[in-house]
């Protein structure tokens, strides 16, 4: 088999074979395949397409490229769950304790933040002490005793993700749907989990712009999970604005820890409340959606999904303490209140300018290697829909420079619409493509 008549076959439109799909993954991360051949093989597939089972197969070789880990040793259903990437989605920090607290084990793996989205390690790691390297025995031990652990995936879990999608990153490959499936999905199914939950974001702030890309992802991703044998279910979720009110890192640890002392924002709990209610039913730990939802209001009401986080952060070296005095959490020099500019009904926020305002402050990455200011941030004192005077505050920017601060305030002024009449508010939960 030669790498070359493999790109041939691809540039084509023809179909290729799982022995040859293995064949360019496997050669590429032995580096046995050049950069400049699988630049060649990613753009030709970007072009003309992989269908459902040349994804499979894409993504079959890629989980073979490093180790699944073994949760065999960890009793109950594993399920697992995976967002697209959001602004403002701290859903992981609420979610993982709360579901973990009704019984089903979550060993997740999350990543950090990149552009104008927030990573689920930086929002941890701004609690001081805490520590998301965790080896793997201390993970598996974790969920084992404590019903959950969050840690960084390490370098053996898809090496072949990491050398494609720096590829992909620099040939103008990322936004292929199969590209994209098979990279979300060959990391879930080396996570090990039983079954999944995907959070599939659509709207300004997310990944996929239309209600159409968003369908066409969702399915790829339910078929590749199906696939590999593991019950899968997605919710296609409106991000049109910043998810919650706050977008930083250790600002949205704040607001998680309020959801969980019941003082959260409600599209926060209301997902939360959508993606969990799946987790417990594939976790067999509820037999109907309406049973699930319940089990966790009550779980959030009294106080055991606080205690769960509280168990969370303490296991990981986090100063437990945090959770009933969150204001011991670190904070940025400067809050400076945004007003609004005119009165009217605020009909847009763009998630994705809001993202890139709360960057330029610090909050995120433009490149891998940036270092991250946990403590600035952007928090929204209302959300779309509300009715707002000349003046009001409507954000508060958390800041540790003068120059970052009025960057921030300049993107934002870009970023907000108002209107004369009372805008109508499309649903959180827009579609649930599922597998069974
Ligand atoms: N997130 C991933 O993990 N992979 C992609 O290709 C795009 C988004």
């Amino acid at each position: 088999m030669r790498v070359y008549d493999i790109i041939v076959k691809k540039r084509d439109g023809e179909r290729l074979t799982a022995e040859e799909i293995d064949f360019m993954v496997q050669s590429f991360v032995k580096e046995e395949t050049a950069d400049y051949q699988m630049s060649a093989f990613l753009m030709a597939a970007y072009i003309r397409g992989l269908d459902s089972r040349e994804t499979l197969d894409l993504t079959s070789s890629m989980v073979a490229s490093g180790e699944v880990i073994d949760l065999s040793s960890i009793p109950g259903v594993k399920v697992d769950k995976h967002s697209t990437g959001g602004v403002g989605d701290k859903t992981t920090l609420l979610l993982a304790p709360l579901v973990a607290a009704t019984g089903v084990p979550i060993a997740k793996m999350s990543g950090r933040g990149l552009g104008h989205t927030g990573g689920t390690l930086d929002k941890l790691e701004s609690i001081p002490g805490l520590r998301v390297d965790l080896s793997r025995e201390e993970f598996i031990s974790q969920v084992r005793e404590v019903g959950v652990a969050i840690a960084g995936a390490t370098a053996d879990i898809v090496p072949a993700d990491k050398k494609i999608y720096a590829l992909r990153d620099a040939t103008a490959t990322v936004s292929s749907t199969p590209l994209i499936a098979s990279s979300v999905m060959s990391k879930k199914i080396a996570g090990g989990a039983d079954a999944i939950v995907l959070d599939v974001k659509v709207g300004s702030g997310a990944f996929m712009k239309t209600l159409g890309e968003a369908r066409e992802l969702a399915g790829m991703l339910v078929d590749i999970g199906r696939g590999a044998g593991k019950e899968t279910v997605a919710l296609i979720t409106n991000m049109d604005e910043p998810l919650g009110f706050a977008i930083g890192n250790v600002l949205e640890v704040r607001e998680v820890i309020d959801a969980l002392k019941g003082k959260g924002p409600t599209d926060l709990v209301e997902l939360c409340l959508a993606l969990g209610s799946r987790m417990l039913v594939l976790g067999g730990v509820a037999s109907s959606i309406g049973e699930a939802q319940a089990r966790l209001q009550e779980t959030l009401n009294s106080g055991e999904a606080l205690e769960k986080f509280a168990q969370l952060v303490r296991s990981q070296g986090g100063d437990p303490r945090i959770v009933e005095a969150p204001g011991a959490l670190p904070r940025a020099r400067i809050v400076s209140d945004y007003l609004v500019k005119e009165e009217g009904y605020l009909s847009f926020i763009d998630a994705e300018a809001v993202g890139r305002s709360a960057m330029v402050l610090g909050a995120g990455r433009a490149t891998k290697e940036d270092k991250i200011d946990p403590t600035v941030g952007i928090v929204f004192r209302h959300k779309v829909g509300d009715y707002i005077k000349k003046g009001d505050v409507l954000v508060e920017i958390h800041a540790n420079d003068m120059d970052q601060l009025d960057q921030a305030d300049t993107i934002l002024d870009n970023a907000i619409n108002i209107v004369g009449k009372r805008p109508e508010k499309k649903p959180l939960v827009l579609e649930i493509v599922d597998s069974r």
